[in-house]
């Protein structure tokens, strides 16, 4: 049966205009001037502004935090303009030539958003014996050293979306940074939620930015502070860890939790977030990196446990060999070997590091464990947080790094 279409006369001028579409554009495009197109445009210096490849940062000055065994480093830009704006609790990743590898670390700022716009921009180091990278930094580092940062990185930060007016800081030792840095934002204005830091350190005197944070506090009814000492009994201070008892203390849901702080910290908040019974969006972890007792970890293959395999990396037309330990993360054999790969957060979270493994086996912690599920099947790995398990052959992406085609 003949299926009658009526076709009024917009319709019909629609029809014609789209039969004649491909004419037009092609009259355009031979109309148009042969010149080369800007690069120029506002939305693109905007977003190479908010998201530079790298920022060349020139230290300061250098701040002791005696007792913590820590250091501040107050940083500018080597060229003096604005550097990138983030929001407070994110990260840069600082890269380090440390004796002959060419290396990155993360460290949460802890200076105040608006001070970027300013050109400055701060992190604090604290001593990890044995750590590579924190030690050389206390180390070495010094006023009018330069150093190259990635622009701001990470997702740990206040999400009105997500996250109710009320955020729950838990800090442990240098965990304290980006809650220094929110604090600072809601106190000059730029953020806008209440904000309970929870904040265990072993003694008084090991208390990082004390002064600081009990300055902020005194000045904005939106922060407060209370800090735990494991160590140390103290009036006006509370005593022992950091438990779901403490939270439900301070905090009065709606409430989410941030957390911040050395592995032993998270191990034991595992089970005590467990009992506060909070929706999972609510509880948000800052990255931590990939444990070092990686040979204990359920699923480890005992035949690995202990042993170096040889691993071939391809890196563009290059080709080395290197060798790795299995209880490493592949990242750390393939920097050891002098080759610059990318890298931000190193806890297999950002994919910067992502790279395609040819042949071989390895094992990707589940708590590390963010592949898209087609890089799980087409194996594609992130080396910062994979651990081999036989030789292997892989392919490393290049590192972009400024003055290098
Ligand atoms: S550096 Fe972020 S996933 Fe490897």
């Amino acid at each position: 049966m003949a299926i009658k279409v009526k076709v009024g006369l917009i319709g019909a001028l629609d029809m014609l205009k789209f039969k004649n579409m491909a004419k037009v554009r092609e009259m355009a495009i031979q109309a148009a001037p042969a010149n080369e197109i800007t690069a120029d445009y506002a939305i693109n210096n905007n977003a190479r502004a908010l998201h530079p490849d790298y920022q060349e940062l020139i230290v300061d000055k250098v701040i002791e935090h005696g007792g913590a065994g820590a250091k501040t480093y107050l940083m500018r830009s080597k060229d003096g303009g604005p550097l990138a704006y983030f929001r407070a609790g994110q990260y840069l990743s600082l890269k380090l030539a440390i004796d002959g590898s060419s290396v990155t670390r993360p460290y949460s700022i802890s200076s105040a958003p608006a001070d970027a716009l300013k050109g400055a921009v701060s992190v604090t180091v604290r001593s990890n014996p044995g750590g590579f990278a924190a030690e050389y930094m206390l180390k070495e580092f010094k006023e009018g050293d330069e150093v190259l940062s990635s622009g701001p990185q990470g997702n740990f930060y206040y999400e009105p979306l997500r996250d109710p007016q009320h955020i729950v800081a838990l800090a442990g030792g240098s965990g304290i940074t980006p809650f220094l840095s929110m604090a600072q934002a809601i106190a000059d204005g730029t953020e806008d939620f209440d904000l309970t830091i929870l904040f265990g350190s072993r003694t008084r005197e090991q208390i990082l930015f004390r002064e600081e944070l009990d300055e902020l506090a005194a000045g904005c009814d939106k922060i407060h502070v209370v800090h735990v000492l494991s160590d140390e009994k103290a009036d006006g201070f509370e005593h022992g860890f950091i438990t779901a008892d403490l939270i439900r203390k301070y905090a009065s849901a709606p409430y989410s939790v941030f957390v911040c702080g050395p592995e032993a910290m998270y191990n034991f908040l595992k089970g005590e977030l467990d009992k506060l019974g909070l929706p999972r969006k609510n509880i948000r972890c800052e990255m931590l990196g990939v444990t070092k007792k990686i040979a204990e970890a359920a699923g480890f293959p005992e035949d690995a446990k202990g042993r170096t395999f040889a691993i071939k990396v391809r890196q563009g037309a290059d080709e080395y060999e290197i060798s790795a330990k299995s209880e490493e993360p592949i990242l750390v054999a393939v920097e050891r070997a002098g080759i610059t790969a990318p890298s931000r957060c190193r806890s297999g979270e950002c994919g910067w590091c992502r790279s395609k493994v040819i042949s071989g086996t390895y094992f990707a912690p589940p708590e590390n464990e963010n592949r898209r599920y087609a890089d799980v099947t087409w194996n594609y790995i992130h080396p910062c947080a994979t651990f081999p398990t036989s030789d292997m052959v892989i392919e490393v992406p290049a590192e972009y790094t400024p003055g290098r085609k």
